[in-house]
């Protein structure tokens, strides 16, 4: 595990001053051009559910990076999945919840037909910043009648507490 772990870790991208100036941006990407990286990734993520949420029944992720991995653990889980998206996207009955931005707010959406009432959903992205998108998301997920059992992410940025306005459990593989 801490092995795996390290790999992965070796392989996020760090770029100093982006998108602006006094930002480390982590970059998920960089891990993923690595096959290995890739395959550690995802024993590291479908370990950590099959640990905690055993009972998991869908597995949701956020638009678009969390899209990289919802898929992917839900075939190595044996869930089905679904997409959290930017407003205007998906067909049919939605739910909607503004989140906000660091300048300016967006709208998520999330098809009421995706999730049925009761099911246990774990909801996945690539980072934790402010924590604005996972609180959509917990709000979305539970307005269509889902059970939010995680959020879990692959990065969190410690330093902005987004952890602290989510009221679910929380597990990043990799602080910052
Ligand atoms: C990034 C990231 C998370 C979110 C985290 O996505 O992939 O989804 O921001 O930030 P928060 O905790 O402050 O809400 P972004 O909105 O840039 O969209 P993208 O995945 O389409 O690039
Ligand atoms: N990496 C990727 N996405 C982000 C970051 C970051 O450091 N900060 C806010 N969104």
């Amino acid at each position: 595990g801490a092995d795996k772990l390290d790999y992965v870790k070796s392989k996020i991208g760090e770029y100093v001053d982006f998108p602006k100036k006094g930002i480390v941006f982590r970059d998920i990407f960089g891990a993923l051009t690595d096959g290995k990286a890739c395959v550690y990734l995802r024993d590291l993520l479908a370990h950590h559910i099959r640990i905690t949420c055993p009972d998991v029944e869908l597995i949701v992720g956020l638009d678009s990076r969390g899209f990289l991995f919802n898929l992917l653990l839900a075939t190595e889980l044996g869930t089905g999945c679904a997409a959290i998206r930017k407003k205007g996207k998906l067909a049919g009955e939605v739910v909607a919840v503004e989140y906000q931005l660091e300048y300016g707010s967006d709208t998520f959406e999330l098809q009421r037909s995706a999730i049925k009432p009761g099911q246990r959903v774990v909801i996945v992205d690539d980072l934790l910043a402010t924590g604005g998108s996972l609180l959509a998301a917990t709000a979305l997920v539970r307005k269509v009648g889902g059970v939010v059992l995680e959020c879990l992410v692959v990065m969190e940025l410690l330093g902005l507490e987004g952890r602290k306005k989510l009221d679910c459990n929380v597990h990043a593989l990799i602080k910052y």
